[in-house]
C-alpha cells in the first residue's frame, strides 16, 4: 500500500514565503510520492478572532495556492476541514488522551497565548494539538511534512497514538513529522531572530506581493556585520536567512549556494537572492490569478470532499468501536 500524506494551512492572514519554502513547494513532488490528503485547517483559523469574511476569501486563497503550487486534484484530494464532519467528532472523542499539563507547554499555545489577556483565551486555542492530532490520525497518515514550528504539534499527536494504542490495541496509525532540510524555518527579514509569520508585516514576503516590492523587501533585509557571504546561523543570522532562501528557490543545498556567492558582496548577493525569489513567485502568481478567475477550486474542493469524508468516516468508525460507542444500525 502506497505511503499516505497529509498536511495542512491555517487560513488566517496571508500567506508567506516561509509558508512556500515549508511545505507549498514540497507538494508537486509529494503527490507522486504517496497519497496525498491537502487541507484547509478552517476550523484551526476560529481559534483566534477572525472576520468571516476574510476567513472565506483567506480559505479560497489557500486551496488556489495549493492548485498553483502544482498539485492535481486527479492524484491529490484536496479539501476543506469543515466540510468533514468526523474532523469535530474525533475531536470530541480524542480529546480526553491529550492531558492539560502537555497542552499548557506547547510552543505556539505559550507564543500566541503570552500576549493576551487570560480572559481572552479560547478554549479552542489552548486544545489546538487536540483538533490538530485528529486531522492527522483520521486519514491514517504515515508522513506530515511540516515547517519545525508544527513539528511539536506532530509529536504530541504521536504520544496520543501511543497512549491510545496501548489501552485498545493497534487502532490508531503512527505519524511521522518531515521537516525540509533547506528552509524548515524561514526568518523575518527585518528581524533574523524571529520566524516569518503570517501576522509579521515589514519582515515577510508575502505570497501575494508584486515582483518590486519582493525585491524592495529583500534588498532592505537586515544583514550582519562583515562582508562575507557564509552560512552562519548562530553569528550571521540575516546572511544564513538569505542563503536558505536562494538555496530552497533554487532546490539546491545550502554548501552549493554558499559556493556561488564566494567573493560576492552583500549587495549583489542581495540582488541575486531577489531575482532568485521573483524568478519562481512570478510564475506561481501567474498560476495563482488563473485559478480565481477561472474558479477551478471549487470543483477541486467538491471531490476532494467525497474522497475526504470516505476515508475519515472509515477511521472514526474505527476509533468509536475501539472505544465502546454503540454501533447498532449496521
Ligand atoms: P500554518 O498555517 O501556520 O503554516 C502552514 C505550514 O507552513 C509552515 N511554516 C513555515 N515553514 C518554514 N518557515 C516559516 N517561517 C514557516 N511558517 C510557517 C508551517 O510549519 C506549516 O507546515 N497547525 C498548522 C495547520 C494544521 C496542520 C494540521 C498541519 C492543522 N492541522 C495537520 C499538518 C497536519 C498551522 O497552523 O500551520
Amino acid at each position: 500500500m502506497s505511503e499516505k500524506i497529509l498536511t495542512g494551512i491555517k487560513p488566517t492572514g496571508q500567506l508567506t514565503l516561509g509558508n512556500y519554502i515549508g511545505v507549498l513547494r514540497h507538494l508537486k513532488r509529494l503527490q507522486d510520492r504517496g497519497d496525498c490528503y491537502i487541507f484547509v485547517a478552517d476550523l484551526h483559523a476560529l481559534t483566534l478572532p477572525i472576520d468571516p469574511e476574510v476567513l472565506r476569501q483567506n480559505s479560497i486563497d489557500v486551496v488556489a495556492f495549493y492548485l498553483a503550487a502544482g498539485l492535481d486534484p486527479q492524484k491529490a484530494t484536496i479539501f476543506l476541514q469543515s466540510s468533514v464532519s468526523a474532523h469535530a467528532e474525533a475531536n470530541a472523542i480524542l480529546q480526553n488522551y491529550l492531558y492539560m499539563g502537555e497542552l499548557s507547554r506547547m510552543t505556539q499555545f505559550k507564543d500566541k497565548s503570552a500576549k493576551m489577556n487570560e480572559s481572552a483565551i479560547g478554549l479552542g486555542l489552548f486544545a489546538y494539538p487536540v483538533l490538530m492530532a485528529s486531522d492527522i490520525i483520521l486519514y491514517d497518515a504515515d508522513i506530515v511534512p511540516v515547517g519545525e514550528d508544527q513539528k511539536q504539534h506532530v509529536e504530541l499527536t504521536r504520544d496520543l497514538v501511543n497512549r491510545f494504542n496501548n489501552r485498545y490495541g493497534e487502532v490508531l496509525k503512527m505519524p511521522k513529522p518531515e521537516v525540509s532540510k533547506v528552509g524548515k524555518r524561514i526568518m523575518s527579514l527585518s528581524d533574523p531572530t524571529v520566524k516569518m509569520s503570517k501576522s509579521d508585516l515589514k519582515g515577510d514576503i508575502f505570497l501575494k506581493d508584486d515582483p518590486k516590492a519582493i525585491r524592495k523587501k529583500i534588498m532592505s533585509a537586515v544583514t550582519d556585520l562583515g562582508c562575507e557571504v557564509k552560512y552562519d546561523p548562530e553569528n550571521k543570522p540575516g546572511i544564513s536567512n538569505l542563503l536558505t532562501i536562494y538555496a530552497a528557490m533554487k532546490d539546491i543545498s545550502i554548501e552549493e549556494a554558499e559556493q556561488h556567492f564566494v567573493g560576492k558582496r552583500y549587495g549583489e548577493f542581495k540582488s541575486e537572492v531577489a531575482d532568485a525569489v521573483i524568478e519562481v513567485i512570478e510564475p506561481f502568481q501567474n498560476r495563482y490569478r488563473q485559478i480565481i478567475e477561472t474558479k477551478s477550486y471549487v470543483q477541486a474542493l467538491k471531490d476532494g470532499q467525497i474522497k475526504a469524508n470516505a476515508l475519515a468516516n472509515n477511521t472514526l468508525n474505527r476509533i468509536k468501536k475501539a472505544v465502546g460507542l454503540l454501533d447498532i444500525y449496521e
